[in-house]
């Protein structure tokens, strides 16, 4: 795989690269003003519009016999199957058994995990009704009104996305809170908010030993002694996590703990029991509606030949903006406010799956892989960063998301934002040239030097590529199709780059040197730390005394 540079298929398309490289949007839909039904498909009630990409069909047909060098159909079977594909780790990789609404089993190890994932999904339910109608309550005999989520990256950023994107459909009786970050801020800010006899608290950790959650989750249960009680913390946290032996030390009654695996990665996990605080907070039938629309997915993924499979030709696009046209980075732009955490869940989700240096072998790549995932919901966006992206010297790639139908009861509303979406998405392919921008000067009456002066600054350069997908509404099926399809997307991409998406070993140092430093900043004067940090923990101490 390391040689993939080296393939006739990788070849063709640089050769290919070198002409398009040339070819302004414009000029591409001039040639063929049908490029929508050429280069837009329409699966699972998603509309993927790429007909503003800077390629052609014969750019597809290139990318896709890439994808058959790299043997992708096998890679994608290979996951489905449970074959251990995180080699690093040596784990296999089964979020999509966490949403398999088939009857078909999935097998690690030889034994089928169906029926443990079937079994957990039905504890939550349980446990979601009970806190819903009353029967699970606090130690006090109050029902439960708030719920906080003490969890980080994988165990929080699909629970505030989700959440945030399914407001529309949440219980009323039920407050959600997400505690993630070390700094005590928003645990400080939540407590504040609540009352301890009615809050739920549910740890969320995979290890169980993160130092954010954990420390969290100490304060936390802390909290709950020093207003309830010893006996309160029993009824006040649930947890979701593989670590039984640190949920016993937590003291987690056996009824309060919910199970994952080790095949599930942490940024995969949201369809797990770590979804519990989005099930609390939107129902366990809505929830299992996003796996629905996950499993969904998750068939046209399996099954869909290359060219007409949404996340293979998401991620082949992908590759094609970043090593054949250069592109450092993807805006996702959504224009729903409902998905104003999507971004940032997908930058957990690309970046720390693909963001690799080493092939599956070892070797350094020779190529780029994942470049840098960011946005912002439009049209806050366009009056923010949108002027870089438009006429900056940074190449960035973008994917619009929006709903037809909006998440307001304003659907005028909707129809401004779709209005701008579209109208962005007109610029950022097509531009305003020169003679474009002198007429409107012109028309504005100003003379001919002021003209001439103004006119480089008012181009609009366009061919700036992107992807409109478009959907009926935002709900918890076209939400989970949603996630699915990027995180397909992920998987094509690292059998492209031949890299392993689903460890992450490029986050331990920092954690481990954390730890270490821990005593010092608790101390920062007499811990005996590395020259090059005495400067730092100088200053802590001259301003802490
Ligand atoms: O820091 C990276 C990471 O390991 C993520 O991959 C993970 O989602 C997050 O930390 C939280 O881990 P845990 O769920 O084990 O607390």
């Amino acid at each position: 795989m390391s040689l993939i540079t080296q393939t006739p298929e990788w070849k063709a398309l640089e050769q290919h690269a070198r002409v398009m490289r040339e070819r302004h949007l414009r000029e591409l839909f001039a040639a063929d003003p049908k490029r929508f039904e050429s280069l837009s498909r329409c699966e699972l009630n998603l509309l993927f519009d790429f007909s503003r990409q800077r390629v052609t069909t014969e750019t597809i047909q290139l990318l896709i016999a890439l994808a058959e060098a790299c043997d992708l159909r096998a890679r994608i079977d290979a996951m489905f199957n449970g074959e251990k594909i995180n080699s690093t780790e040596g784990r296999a990789v089964l979020h999509t058994a966490l949403r398999n609404r088939s009857d078909r089993p999935v097998f690690v190890d030889g034994k089928d995990v169906m029926p443990e994932v079937k079994a957990t999904l039905e504890k939550m339910r349980n446990f979601v009704e009970g806190v819903h109608s009353g029967r699970i309550h606090g130690h006090t005999g109050k029902t439960f009104t708030d719920v906080v989520n003490i969890g980080i990256g994988g165990s929080d950023l699909g629970i505030v996305m989700a959440t945030e994107a399914l407001a529309n459909y949440r219980n009323r009786n039920i407050r959600l809170h997400c505690v993630s970050n070390i700094d005590g801020v928003q645990l400080a800010d939540t407590l504040e908010k609540i009352d301890p006899a009615r809050t739920l608290f549910v740890v969320c950790s995979k290890t169980f030993t993160t130092l954010e959650t954990m420390t969290n989750a100490r304060i936390a249960r802390q909290w709950v002694v020093d207003r309830l009680g010893d006996g309160a913390p029993a009824r006040h946290f649930a947890a979701v996590s593989t670590n039984s032996a640190a949920m016993d030390a937590f003291l987690i009654p056996p009824q309060n703990r919910f199970t994952m695996w080790d095949w599930v990665g942490g940024r995969y996990s949201v369809w797990s029991a770590v979804g519990l605080s989005v099930a609390l907070a939107i129902g366990m039938d809505q929830f299992e509606l996003m796996l629905q629309g996950g499993y969904e997915m998750d068939e046209h993924f399996r099954t869909a030949p290359f060219h007409k499979n949404l996340p293979v030709l998401m991620g082949l696009l992908g590759v094609w903006n970043r090593n054949f046209l250069g592109m450092d980075s993807l805006a996702v732009l959504p224009y729903d406010q409902r998905l104003h955490r999507f971004p940032a869940y997908l930058q957990q989700l690309e970046m720390e799956s693909n963001g690799k240096g080493v092939t599956l072998e070892g070797t350094p790549v020779e190529y780029d892989t994942c470049g840098v995932i960011w946005g912002e919901p439009g049209s806050n966006a366009q009056h923010s960063f949108f002027q870089l992206l438009h006429q900056g010297t940074a190449r960035v790639a973008l994917d619009f998301l929006a709903p037809v139908n909006g998440s307001s009861p304003y659907q005028e509303q909707q129809n401004l934002a779709l209005a701008n979406c579209f109208a962005q998405a007109q610029a950022f392919a097509f531009g305003q040239d020169t003679d474009e921008v002198r007429a409107d000067l012109v028309e504005k009456g100003l003379d001919e030097a002021e003209v001439a002066r103004l006119t480089p600054h008012k181009l609009h350069p366009g061919n700036r590529p992107s992807t409109v997908i478009l959907f009926p509404r935002l709900g918890p099926k076209t939400l989970g199709r949603l996630i699915a399809l990027y995180e397909h997307k992920v998987l094509v991409q690292s059998v492209i780059w031949g890299i392993n998406a689903f460890d992450q070993w490029g986050v331990e140092l920092g954690k481990k040197l954390a730890s270490s430093l821990a005593p010092a900043l608790e101390n920062p004067g007499s811990a005996d730390v590395d020259v090059t940090l005495s400067g730092l923990l100088g200053f802590v101490a001259k301003w802490r005394s």
